[in-house]
């Protein structure tokens, strides 16, 4: 099992530059700044601000005091001036000020987005290279940077605002892969829809977001590590007169921990399909943009593992007890740090509507324009679902095959595909709701459609990761785990499938059961599965884990911007 978890380990790594100061704050100035150069550049640009070899570092400057989620409605303004040749980079309002800026109060350079003006016409939000200090740290004229002070955690990078006040860059400093200013001021673009063309630019976002998901999946692996290795040294209660069992012999502790654990390796396996994906198209050349599946695949991937890995990390800090609690141990800074992950590259409510919007697109796709309303109109009386609705041919014997627990994910997310698309439809097309609207008071449908989505491909990719593990033994023990993934999938939205007669009473008891069981028979495995994981003693440092953690102290309060530090120093408190 190896091999599976290489690019985990790095990412573990990865991890650490949010609380050690001396790692450079990597997934900024590498995946941020990196990327949007990388995904947006044109081939010389890439040369010109490729990263290992320069003596800069870089930020990337999206977000603005008013506009967060919604990217288009910034308002930095970048005027294009023939004479010069230059662009005036400018804040016109305080809306507009650049907020949360990782690396602002160091780095050298940052990608700006700003809407492309030319002669009083915008051309839409767009990415620039604009100087904003020196190598000695001299700001550029014009340029002012606040720090943003004291967070909840990643204290090892600074986040700061950024204000321009009429900074001239050269016309080349445009990133030019999805439009360019010829010198004379004509604005050409490969991309003639300017909506399209947005999205294609947000589309140079996928690497890091999936580069965010291996970090949500390594500090569970983390706390997994934690969390199991205590659980299987401490001792609490046991039977009169012997010795006091190990915790993880507590039901409730082993049925708190092992579903994470499945989730976690499903989301590996995920992970790494997803990235082979990327990989491929990237070796052929092709741009990202132009497959709108993966993109989706990896918005969904986003939300469903740093929502995974909050909730994972908060049962390992309470099944670790007060003992979890305490820095040396790690599982409170893994929190702290990862807490803003289903926050920043996107927000997740926000990706799982990424998610939908591309399952529409597919579905409408599938049935052609011309027949969608009439299939949707008929569908609610279709036989076929009919039967698969109302036919309770699951029997308590076959709820604990693998092929009743692909086949009851992929039931779910179908009937909320077709239903979601029968409202819409019927909101738009028949009563002439707006868009917005009729799309908002399906929300909550659609972030259900998301989630339904991704944990099917989760439980696919892991069920076809077991299908193809050579090694038997590995094979007899990913099989349970995959079996525990299903069934967790299925236990948790028990109520929706009574709903929908898909489970009756009976069958939903048989998954409560069955749950309960396949934790019980991997509490054990368990050990070896977080060994497997193969994170190195020096990324694991926490004593409950059998780990020491001589820096633990060194590492909390060097951070540059603790608040805990910055109030001894000044001899507050
Ligand atoms: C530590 C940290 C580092 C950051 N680093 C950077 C950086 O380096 N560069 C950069 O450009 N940005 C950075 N950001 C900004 C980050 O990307 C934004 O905070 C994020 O995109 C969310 O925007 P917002 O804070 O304005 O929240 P909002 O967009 O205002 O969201 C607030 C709430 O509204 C909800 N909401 C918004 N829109 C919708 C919708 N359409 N449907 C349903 N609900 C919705 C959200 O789900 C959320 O619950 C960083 C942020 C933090 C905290
Ligand atoms: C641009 O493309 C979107 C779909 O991506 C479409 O809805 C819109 O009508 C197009 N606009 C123009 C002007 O063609
Ligand atoms: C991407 O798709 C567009 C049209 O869908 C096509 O014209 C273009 O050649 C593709 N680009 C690559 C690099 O695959
Ligand atoms: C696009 O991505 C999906 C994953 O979402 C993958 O299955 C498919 O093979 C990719 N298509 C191409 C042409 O690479």
């Amino acid at each position: 099992m190896i091999t599976l978890y290489r690019l985990c380990v790095l990412a573990v790594c990865t991890v650490l530059y949010g609380v050690l100061p001396s790692g450079p704050q990597l997934g900024v100035v590498c995946g941020l700044f990196g990327g949007a150069v990388t995904n947006l550049g044109s081939p010389g640009q890439k040369k010109k601000w490729y990263l290992p070899d320069s003596e800069f570092t870089g930020m990337f400057a999206m977000t603005e005091r008013g506009h967060g989620s919604n990217v288009r409605g910034i308002l930095t303004e970048a005027c294009y001036e023939p004479s010069t040749q230059e662009f005036i980079i400018h804040t016109p309002c305080e809306d507009a000020q650049k907020m949360y800026i990782g690396n602002s109060m160091k780095g050298n350079y940052a990608s700006v987005f700003a809407q492309l003006i030319i002669n009083g016409d915008s051309h839409g939000p767009h990415c620039f290279i604009v100087p904003i200090r020196d190598r000695h740290g001299v700001m550029n004229p014009g340029v002012t940077a606040i720090d943003m002070k004291h967070k909840e955690g990643l204290h090892g990078v600074d986040n700061g605002i950024l204000i321009f006040d009429n900074v001239r860059i050269p016309r080349t400093n445009l990133l030019s892969k999805f439009g360019c200013v010829s010198a004379d001021g004509l604005y050409s673009s490969p991309v003639q829809n300017k909506s399209k063309r947005f999205n294609a630019m947000l589309a140079a976002l996928t690497p890091t977001r999936l580069g965010l998901t291996v970090q949500a999946i390594a500090a569970m692996k983390l706390g997994l590590i934690i969390a199991v290795r205590y659980s299987h040294s401490r001792r609490q209660f046991g039977p009169k007169d012997q010795q006091e069992v190990k915790i993880i012999e507590h039901q409730t502790q082993y049925l708190r921990l092992m579903p994470h654990l499945a989730a976690a390796l499903a989301l590996t396996f995920t992970t790494r399909f997803a990235a082979c994906t990327m990989d491929h198209a990237l070796c052929k050349g092709e741009v990202l943009q132009n497959n709108s599946s993966l993109q989706a695949l990896v918005a969904g991937l986003k939300a469903y593992s740093t929502w995974e890995n909050l909730a994972c990390l908060q049962e390992c800090r309470e099944c670790t007890g007060g003992m979890g609690f305490m820095m040396e141990n790690r599982i409170p800074a893994l929190k702290c740090d990862s807490d803003v992950f289903v926050t920043f590259e996107g927000d997740n409510v926000v990706m799982l509507q990424v998610v939908v919007k591309e399952l529409m697109t597919q579905f409408t796709r599938q049935l052609g324009n011309s027949v969608v309303g009439g299939l949707i109109k008929t569908w609610t009386s279709s036989v076929s679902d009919r039967v698969r609705t109302s036919f309770l041919g699951f029997n308590v014997d076959t709820v604990g095959d693998m092929s009743f627990l692909l086949k009851a994910v992929s039931y779910r997310e179908r009937v909320l595909q077709r239903s979601l698309a029968t409202r819409l439809y019927n909101k738009v097309k028949k009563k002439s709701e707006e868009f917005f609207d009729a799309w908002n008071s399906c929300l909550h449908h659609v972030t259900c459609l998301a989630l339904a989505h991704i944990h099917r491909v989760t439980l696919e990719q892991f069920a076809l990761a077991v299908q193809e593990c050579p090694v038997e033994e590995d094979h007899t023990l990913l099989t349970k785990f995959c079996l525990l993934h299903g069934t967790s999938l299925v236990y948790q939205e028990r109520a929706w499938y009574l709903e929908h007669h898909y489970l009756t009473p009976a069958t939903s008891r048989q998954i409560r059961t069955q749950m309960l069981e396949l934790c019980r028979l991997v509490k054990d495995e368990a050990l070896k599965v977080v060994s497997d994981f193969n994170v190195p003693s020096c990324c694991i440092q926490a004593p409950i884990a059998g780990v020491a953690n001589p820096r633990a102290e060194w590492a909390f309060y060097s951070a540059p911007e603790h608040p805990i530090r910055a109030s001894k120093c000044m001899g507050a408190d």
